[in-house]
């Protein structure tokens, strides 16, 4: 039945991204982000396994080794990736999680092919844990996975985190399928949320659709206890220390102000996500213009947005209408030589990355909704400098953290928008330095390390015993 992994982390992607060579040969390369330098220790030290998705539909790959990890790959068919994937996952499951900020859709045969490959995921990961190990069920995409394993291994402990938000019962009540996904989260010992709110609506939830009897953190199901508990996410803060220590990093720094032409910079760093709130962020940029609050010179913005689900439709609406609107302001405001916003659709390495940060004066965080927004971590980490200033939504996790030093806003009040950056801009270095070190001290304490161990300590701690039923 198993292969010996006392550990075993399912999510939908595996860490690793395929990259070809000059010669044309096809290996493999850790990817980016805290998920996975988090998690990379952990599963060299538990001789640990990791089952996912390698990216590509239609193809079929044996297991391997990669960077001290067992990599398992799961099948995914061009079917699968369009209902499961495309479908279910990011045109249902992520809007619907987000406040409904765009229409979910509600497609029978998208959610079969959910529960389908929630199935696979759940086969491979019940025939690779070994007895009695603890397994890690990673995010939306596999809400399901939880019960379908127990039902296969009841010897496992078995513990999901939910990395985006998790909607209030108004809002989740619209899903035709919601005890499915409340009975397929129940699966778990533990279920994780970025924040206090959203394990107290999951609470709700399981009481108020399956009349699941719940103290105030916990969920009696099944005759067992399942714990709802919140772990906020973080980053690999001693990561993006080495990576700002570089003298490139700091040089390329220099060269991107540079470039940028000497004005205060503000930075947008997202996936092209209708989550983001890039499109409220740059109307306030140009309104500021518009205004002659800002003068073109003075201030620039560089909005850099990965490319992201690229064929579900939402995603290909909001590259237009964002394209658009970078076109129109540039239109109105840039002059010849000084260009007010430079919007790049790429994806750039940790080092690029890093030398942003330290590049912008003011970096801009507008989501509508967000679980956490690493990225405005990761700002703060980098500025060891205590300069610069965060403007970050309150509808964004990290906010519950961040924001006695952010300059906070609601990304719907325009007004309030275009205040919050002009006070931002004009921030002196003193009231920088204040605010940073208070930002600094929560992200620096609060690492992606202790956010990993915090989850996997409350995952191994005894189980609770189920306490008597009361008479009525
Ligand atoms: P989400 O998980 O919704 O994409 P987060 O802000 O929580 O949002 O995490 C995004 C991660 O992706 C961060 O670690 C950030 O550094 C990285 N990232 C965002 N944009 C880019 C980009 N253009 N190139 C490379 N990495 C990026
Ligand atoms: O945090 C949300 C999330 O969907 C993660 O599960 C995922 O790793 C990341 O955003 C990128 O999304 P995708 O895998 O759809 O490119």
């Amino acid at each position: 039945m198993t292969d010996g992994s006392e550990f075993v982390v399912v999510a939908n992607r595996l860490p690793v991204d395929r990259v070809v060579g000059a010669d044309g040969s096809p290996s493999w390369r850790r990817s980016p982000g805290g998920l996975v330098s988090a998690i990379a220790p952990l599963m060299r030290r538990r001789h640990g396994t990791w089952i996912g998705w390698a990216g590509s539909p239609d193809e079929r790959l044996e297991p391997f080794e990669e960077d001290g990890m067992r990599l398992v790959p799961v099948f995914q068919s061009s079917e699968d990736v369009e209902l499961y994937y495309e479908g279910f996952s990011n045109a249902t499951l992520w809007p619907l999680y987000h406040d409904v900020v765009a229409p979910p859709v509600y497609d029978r045969a998208m959610w079969d092919a959910y529960v389908r490959v929630n199935e696979r995921f759940a086969e491979v990961a019940a025939a690779v844990a070994a007895e009695g190990s603890v397994v890690w069920v990673q995010d939306y995409q596999l809400q399901l996975v939880p019960a379908m394993l127990r039902k296969l291994r009841p010897d496992l402990r078995i513990g999901f985190f939910l990395h985006i938000p998790f909607p209030p019962l108004e809002l989740f009540w619209q899903m035709p399928w919601r005890r499915q996904i409340l009975e397929g989260l129940l699966g778990a010992d533990l279920v994780g949320f970025q924040l206090p709110g959203a394990a107290a609506n999951f609470v709700r939830l399981c009481a108020r659709l399956l009349g699941a009897r719940n103290t105030k953190q916990d969920v009696h199901w099944d005759d067992r206890v399942v714990r709802a508990r919140a772990f906020p996410i973080s980053v690999d803060v001693e990561e993006l220390h080495d990576l700002i220590s570089q003298p490139a990093v700091r040089e390329r720094a220099e060269e991107i102000r540079a470039d940028l032409g000497g004005g205060t910079v503000l930075l947008g760093v997202d996936r092209l996500d209708y989550t983001k709130g890039i499109a409220q962020r740059l109307q306030a940029f140009g309104e500021l213009l518009s205004d002659g609050d800002l003068k073109p010179g003075e201030a620039v913005f560089a909005q850099i947005a990965t490319p992201s689900r690229e064929r579900v439709e939402q995603y290909q609406l909001l590259r237009d209408q964002i394209e658009q609107q970078v076109g129109h302001i540039n239109g109105e405001h840039s002059e010849l030589g000084t260009t007010v916003i430079h919007y790049l659709h790429t994806s750039y390495d940790r080092q690029e990355l890093a030398a942003l940060y330290l590049a912008a004066d003011v970096m801009v965080v507008t989501p509508l909704r967000d679980g956490m927004n690493l990225v405005a971590k990761e700002y703060v980490a980098c500025r060891e400098d205590l300069r610069g200033a965060l403007v970050l939504s309150e509808f964004a996790g990290a906010a519950a953290e961040l924001k006695r030093g952010a300059f906070q806003v609601n990304p719907y009040d325009i007004d309030g928008l275009k205040e919050a950056l002009l006070a931002a801009i004009r921030s002196t270095p003193a009231e920088q330095a204040r605010r940073m070190r208070v930002m600094r001290k929560r992200v620096l304490e609060h690492d992606v390390d202790r956010w990993a161990r915090s989850f996997l300590d409350e995952l191994e701690r005894p189980q609770d015993p189920l306490p008597e039923e009361q008479p009525a």
